[in-house]
């Protein structure tokens, strides 16, 4: 007489697992390189904020960010940091993304007047607040004068750095700060430059210093 048949759903071998994950994975490369998907980066989240009038992203919410003096309307992911969404949303990207991990200050912005390594902050904590990007410090035509200084002493190589390093040093020249070089430089700690800039650097922000 045959056995009965198994009940309950069959065990997966190790054949059927593989050929499962293997479609899944295959799938999903498919759909991340499929044209209209979103572009990430490593510790952003999957889902682009998108303007107000864009397409709809499940769980955005609405805010408000004065960025250089304009207003501007958004959705955003609640988990978009605030450097993407200066970046990628506002397509403002004289910001830069080193580290992305708050430890080399080139995605220093102002927010209601103090610097903020924006990488560190979400974009959602900045509804109605104030963000000024080094586009909003000063023109081509008319430097700000930490730009201009930081062109007089050679304070920049690579560039990379200098967005960060100029919006931290236009802060400085509102906080406690002591005459010397040695305050000058801890103060701007916080900003790596790779090319080691930096005499010309403290240099810079000392002339603006000493002309305020
Ligand atoms: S990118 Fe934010 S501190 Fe490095």
């Amino acid at each position: 007489m045959p056995d009965d048949p198994p009940s309950g759903p069959p065990k997966p071998t190790r054949r059927t697992f593989l050929l499962t994950t293997g479609t899944s994975a295959a799938a999903a490369v498919v759909a991340a390189c499929a044209p209209g998907h979103p572009k990430t980066t490593p510790g952003q989240s999957a889902a682009p904020a998108g303007p107000a009038e864009g397409p709809s992203v499940e769980g955005a919410v609405p805010i408000t960010l004065r960025i250089n003096g304009k207003d501007h309307a958004l959705r955003v992911d609640p988990r978009t940091t605030l450097l993407d969404c200066i970046r990628e949303t506002v397509a403002l990207t004289g910001t830069k993304k080193g580290c992305d991990h708050g430890q080399c200050g080139a995605c220093t912005v102002h927010v209601n007047g103090r610097r903020v390594n924006s990488c560190l902050s979400l974009a959602l904590m900045h509804d109605g607040e104030e963000i000024t990007t080094i586009e909003g410090l000063g023109t081509p035509d008319a430097l700000h004068p930490m730009q201009a200084a930081f062109v007089a002493f050679d304070g920049y190589q690579c560039g990379y750095c200098t967005s960060g390093q100029i919006m931290s040093a236009v802060a400085l020249l509102k906080e406690p700060c002591g005459p010397d070089d040695a305050a000058v430089k801890e103060l701007m700690s916080g900003n790596i430059c790779r090319c080691g800039a930096y005499p010309n650097i403290v240099a810079a922000v000392q002339q603006v210093r000493k002309n305020a």
